[in-house]
């Protein structure tokens, strides 16, 4: 995907197989979103140069693959609080970071200050909720806040493990489950539940390791770059103290890694930091997790008892969140 195109591939490549269905549901998912920024009055330029800035779209795209051709206005909102909820956490997330590209645009953070991106982030994240409220979509409604919530203990657990090299496998996993894997599994059970039939369970299972791979190779990529693919400079995670599986998985080939000061880091450093992590072969071995947990959601996917149409549609989706890092 180029930096800043508005279709990137994995999203054309379901497209272009998906029946009208799906190309007529994203197009009114991005009316929902325009007029959802549009509410949001003084703040509705930052929202709108955020929400245009290059998202895949992905967990809208979800919500309306789970749910199939049955799913109606209530699926098309559903898909909207989704990304809103989604473009308001990064929002937020660039506060906490203090980023100053996010997708190789400057953050609002960087732009307007902490106070006008802390605004944005809130504004989106009540839209999401007035917007299936208002309509009366209260299961979407309990669904969306539960996973917000679990979004915020993610992010809390991320800050709080920084800088920390004795970081376990099993926090990080945890960690991304709450931050990343709980927003693509609400995506997909909110389908099922505004839409047509389906499993709920294996969607949720489906999304959920959807959602971790992508957060795997989201790390793997801030390691290899290049910058101009990510639209951020290489190491940002390590800069921000942030440890990742790369990084565990590194330490276990190099222990000495494990001996660096995080805290110390700069640019320079960082980049030395990356290339001394990719020498022990630790990112070949993340992007083969990835994979096993792409291979893992297809095969929960076989369960859902969706059709054929939905099932290839959805695995595509899943192709298209490595494709993306290949
Ligand atoms: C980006 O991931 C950040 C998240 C997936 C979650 C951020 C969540 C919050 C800030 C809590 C607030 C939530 C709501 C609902 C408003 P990353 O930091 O791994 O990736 P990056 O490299 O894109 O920053
Ligand atoms: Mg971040």
């Amino acid at each position: 995907m180029s930096q800043g195109s508005s279709v990137p591939e994995p999203v054309t490549a379901v497209m272009d197989t998906a029946g009208a269905w799906l190309v007529r549901g994203l197009a009114e998912v991005e009316t929902g979103l325009s007029e959802a920024v549009d509410r949001t009055g003084d703040l509705a330029d930052r929202g709108t140069a955020t929400l245009s800035a290059g998202g895949k779209r992905m967990r809208p795209m979800l919500v309306i693959l789970c749910a199939g051709p049955d799913g109606g206005a209530p699926t098309i909102r559903a898909a909207v609080a989704v990304e809103l909820i989604h473009t308001a956490s990064l929002v937020h997330d660039d506060v906490l970071d203090r980023a100053p590209l996010r997708r190789g645009v400057p953050t609002i953070f960087s732009t307007d200050g902490r106070q006008t991106a802390t605004s944005v982030g809130d504004a989106l994240f009540a839209e999401a909720f007035g917007l299936l409220s208002r309509s009366g979509d209260m299961e979407s409604v309990g669904t969306l806040s539960s996973t917000a919530v679990d979004l915020v203990r993610g992010e809390l657990m991320q800050r709080a493990a920084a800088f920390d090299m004795e970081l376990s496998e099993a926090d990080y996993f945890t960690r991304c489950q709450l931050k990343t894997g709980s927003l693509f599994s609400a995506a997909c059970v909110l389908g099922g539940q505004t839409g047509g039939a389906g499993d709920l369970e294996a969607m949720a299972g489906f999304g959920a390791r959807v959602g971790l791979a992508f957060q795997l190779l989201d790390d793997v990529l801030d390691i290899s770059g290049p910058a101009d693919r990510t639209g951020k400079a290489r190491g940002t995670d390590l800069l921000d103290g942030t440890v990742t599986l790369p990084v565990i998985e590194a330490i276990r080939t190099d222990e000495s890694i494990a001996g660096i000061g995080m805290r110390d880091l700069d640019e320079t450093s960082a980049g030395v930091l990356c290339d001394r992590i990719e020498e022990t072969g630790a990112l070949e071995r993340v992007r083969s997790r990835a994979l096993d947990l792409i291979g893992d959601a297809k095969s929960v996917l076989a369960d859902s008892g969706l059709d054929r149409e939905r099932v290839e549609l959805l695995e595509l989706v899943a192709d298209g969140v490595v494709l993306r890092y290949s």
